[in-house]
Formats: structure tokens, C-alpha cells, sequence
């Protein structure tokens, strides 16, 4: 095992997709050692409980149209953490350079002359498609893969979709719930199949997980009756076929607690209550 020093110094950590069995072993090693862990809102609870009890848990947020810290604020505080002299834990949902910003990160830290490592995650693409059952590359339907992200500029589409629309292969779309309906006409109108199967995981690899799968004519309404929220992964491709095959993980939602029993009387003694 690798040691850890003991100047201050920050690990950008990718935390996987939900599952704690997802994290690496030095992930985890890391998050027991740790003196602070700076997280984001994806990072899963289970994944948390890894935490030593005596670590500073500082919350960074960032869910869309709430962003508790900016991101300035974030890159000055893991600098200034790191001069204390602390072991800095910077965690993030999936991987941290997919997605997760952690380039910019790394780049304050660098010129601050911040000492830091990076422990790659699983990334949503594969955590979620491999919860999901629906791989992404397989030699009858696709030899190539995208990951773009659907967060759509204004309500715009600023994606290459010549690109997105190429046959066999699998587009794999980040952030892209709020997009879909735009992302769905405009892969039509760039000469995608409106038959052209799409799946929609929500919360992949945990209890909550929902997938719903369509075409790129019918998803926008289906996941509109579906309720579905946030984190959700966009799978596009002749491999969502496979889901119904393949779909092994059996989200188990997590048992009702039980309704809190109300603390026991003092009973009085017998002899008491008989009186
Ligand atoms: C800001 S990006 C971060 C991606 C992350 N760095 C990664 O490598 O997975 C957040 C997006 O990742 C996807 N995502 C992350 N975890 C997910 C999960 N458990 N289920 C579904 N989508 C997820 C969603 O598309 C979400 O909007």
C-alpha cells in the first residue's frame, strides 16, 4: 500500500456511481485516513459511512440551479486545507475527470503548488450501464461509444449531432434529463431512426435505481409518466435491447424503519396498580 505523507496534500477521489462496493480499495483506504473530505452532492450516503467519525465532512453541493459553493470558492478551499497541512480528500460522484471538473481543480492546486493525487472511479457510462444490463459496445450492435453531456447551453443544442447519429454505436448522455425532448428531435432530424431504442437509468446501481427504455420517438412522454429525477444517465443505441436479458440488479428499496415506539411508562409496582 502506498504511504501517505504527511504534508498537507489533496486526493481527488472518484467515489463511482452510488454502490460503495464500486469504490476502490484506495479510495477507501484514503476516505478511513482522511483529516477533511470535501464532497458533491452525488456522492452517496453509503459511501460516506467510509468516513472516520473524527474527519471534517465539508458539503460543496452543486446540484443544477443550486450550487452551494462556487466552484472559486471550492478550488481556494482545498488550496488553503492542503497549507494547514491537512490530508485532503476531495470527493466525487463517478470519475473525477469525466464530467467531475476535477481538471480545474487540479490546475488551482498546481499553481498554488499544492501537492495532490488523483484515484479514478467508476464512471456513471459504466457503472450504470452494467446495473442497467445494457453493455456498452457488443459486436452485433456497436463498436463505438460516445459520452457527451446534455446540459444544453440556454435550451440550445451545441452538440455535433452528425456525430451523435452515426450508426452502431452507443451514445451515452450525462446530464441529460432536462435536454431530452430537444436531444431526441434533434437526433431525428439529423437522420437518427425514431425507432432507435433509448434507455433512461435514474440513481443506477443503488436501491432507487429505475431504468425506462422506449424509442427516440416515444422516451420524452415515457419518462415524463415515469416521474423520473435527477441523476439520470441517457443510453442511446441498439444495445438497449439487450436490457431486457440482461437486466440483473434488483434494486431491493430499503426497508421501511420502523414507526418509533414511544418510551415505556414507568410501571408502577403491581401491588400498586391494584390498589
Ligand atoms: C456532473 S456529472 C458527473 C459525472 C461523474 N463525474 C461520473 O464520472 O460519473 C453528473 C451526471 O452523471 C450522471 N450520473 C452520475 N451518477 C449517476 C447515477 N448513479 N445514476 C444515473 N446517472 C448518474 C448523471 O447524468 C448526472 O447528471
Amino acid at each position: 500500500m502506498k504511504p501517505i505523507p504527511l504534508d498537507g496534500r489533496v486526493y481527488l477521489v472518484g467515489a463511482g456511481p452510488g454502490d460503495p462496493e464500486l469504490l476502490t480499495l484506495r479510495a477507501v483506504r484514503l476516505l478511513e485516513r482522511a483529516d477533511v473530505v470535501v464532497y458533491d452532492h452525488l456522492v452517496s450516503s453509503a459511501v460516506l459511512d467510509f468516513v472516520s467519525p473524527t474527519a471534517e465532512r465539508i458539503y460543496a453541493g452543486k446540484r443544477r440551479n443550486e450550487h452551494t459553493m462556487r466552484q472559486e470558492q471550492i478550488n481556494a478551499l482545498l488550496v488553503t486545507l492542503a497549507q494547514q497541512g491537512k490530508q485532503v480528500v476531495r470527493l466525487k460522484g463517478g470519475d473525477p475527470f469525466i464530467f467531475g471538473r476535477g481538471g480545474e481543480e487540479l490546475q488551482t492546486l498546481a499553481a498554488h503548488g499544492v501537492a495532490f493525487e488523483v484515484v479514478p472511479g467508476v464512471t456513471a457510462a459504466s457503472g450504470v450501464s452494467s446495473y442497467a444490463g445494457i453493455p456498452l459496445t457488443h459486436r452485433d450492435y456497436a463498436q463505438s461509444c460516445l459520452f457527451v453531456t446534455g446540459h444544453l447551453k440556454d435550451g440550445t443544442a451545441d452538440l455535433d449531432w452528425p456525430n451523435m447519429v452515426r450508426p452502431r454505436q452507443t451514445v451515452v448522455i450525462y446530464m441529460g434529463l432536462g435536454g431530452l425532448p430537444e436531444i431526441c428531435r434533434q437526433m431525428m432530424l439529423h437522420g437518427a431512426s425514431p425507432r432507435l431504442p433509448i434507455a433512461v437509468v435514474q440513481d443506477g446501481s443503488i436501491a432507487t435505481q429505475k431504468v425506462v427504455t422506449g424509442t427516440l420517438a416515444d422516451m420524452p412522454e415515457r419518462v415524463a409518466r415515469a416521474g423520473l429525477k435527477s441523476p439520470c444517465l441517457t443510453l442511446i443505441g441498439d444495445v438497449v435491447k439487450l436490457h431486457d436479458s440482461l437486466a440483473w440488479f434488483k434494486p431491493v428499496a430499503p426497508a421501511v424503519a420502523p414507526a418509533p415506539v414511544a418510551p415505556k411508562k414507568l410501571r408502577r409496582p403491581a401491588v400498586a396498580l391494584s390498589v
